[in-house]
């Protein structure tokens, strides 16, 4: 095969894409993937809400499809996402218990289902999304109820459970310096002088047409790498409604987006994974997220290359 894994894994890197265990029967899907990918991560099949219905009831069916699929054919995978504000279940939403409890529920949580795929996990996303744009801390269930400690005790629980894996703080608009990448990087140099277990940092990387500043973003990863981080790219994909011009114009904007943020990553060595969020267009999150038409990926809905890919291809 001659797909962006094969040139991908030249230069050192991984390369992959959010699915659904639904997809994977589907076999041009799941062969394109494997010639194309070499790391996947369950777009929500991993989250609370699918994992833990009820309370002490765990459900790992649906991810374990993914997770046995990635095994043969021989495809990393991210886990995602272990405590987050969203996709949360009803028991939990509408929970009314102690500070002891809180914790517990969050052990529990982490503990079980790191133990269940110990051993079969490259990264997790330990904690996702804890900020606002302002940088305070999101008021979620786990920060209300435990306060902000819950990260560092997320990191301890994921660690001991499967200390083989690498842990990752993931977020999203923290690609260049603001105040959110401000009080996630204050947040994460004061884990690691704690020395609580932390590798990573993902950067999930939805952005526009209109992209960011390269030499910024640049910079903001190094600042992350020089506390012995790595600075991964987990959900990249492009929003393109807002772009002003021809569908062909369009496409080349979006692939110039992609084009630059892979550069930055193949020019660092912190950067180890770029993951785009879906495999091809009509599988986006985005078309519902944003309410429009979007072609946000690397494949058409007809599996066919798009020019994002062409561009990503031409760097290898
Ligand atoms: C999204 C999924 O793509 C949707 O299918 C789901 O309805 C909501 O979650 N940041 C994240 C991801 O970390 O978990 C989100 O995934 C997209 C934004």
């Amino acid at each position: 095969t001659s797909g962006l894994r094969d040139a991908a894994a030249a230069k050192g890197k991984h390369i992959g894409v959010a699915t659904q265990s639904w997809y994977l029967t589907d076999s041009k899907y799941s062969s394109l993937l494997s010639n194309e990918f070499d790391i996947i991560t369950p777009e929500y099949q991993m989250k609370m809400s699918e994992i833990q219905d009820q309370r002490g009831v765990f459900d790992f069916t649906e991810a374990d499809k993914i997770v046995d699929f990635a095994k043969r054919k021989n495809i990393l995978v991210r886990g995602h996402a272990l405590i987050w504000h969203d996709a949360l279940p009803s028991w939990v939403v509408n929970g009314n218990f102690s500070k002891t409890e809180w914790i517990q529920i969050l052990k529990d949580h982490i503990t079980t289902t790191v133990s269940h795929f110990k051993g079969k996990i490259y990264a997790w996303d330990v904690v996702n999304e804890a900020f606002w744009t302002n940088g305070d801390y999101r008021p979620s269930i786990w920060y209300t109820n435990i306060g902000p400690q819950y990260i560092e005790m997320a990191f301890k629980f994921a660690h001991d459970a499967d200390p083989s894996a690498k842990l990752f703080y993931n977020d999203f608009d923290t690609e260049v310096t603001n105040a959110k990448s401000n009080a996630m990087y204050q947040m994460i140099k004061s884990l690691k002088s704690k020395g609580i277990p932390i590798d990573g940092v993902g950067f999930q990387t939805h952005l526009t047409t209109d992209g960011v500043n390269y030499n910024d973003m640049t910079n903001n990863f190094q600042r992350f790498a020089k506390l012995g981080l790595d600075t991964d790219i987990t959900e990249m994909d492009v929003i393109s409604h807002v772009f002003k011009g021809s569908f062909e114009a369009k496409m080349k904007a979006t692939a110039d987006v992609y084009s630059n943020v892979y550069k930055i990553a193949l020019s660092l060595p912190s950067c180890k994974v770029f993951m785009t969020w879906g495999l091809k267009d009509d599988h986006s999150w985005l078309n519902e997220d944003t309410g429009f038409q979007e072609y946000p990926l690397l494949f058409d809905n007809s599996y066919n290359k798009k020019p994002a890919y062409t561009a990503m291809e031409s760097l290898l």
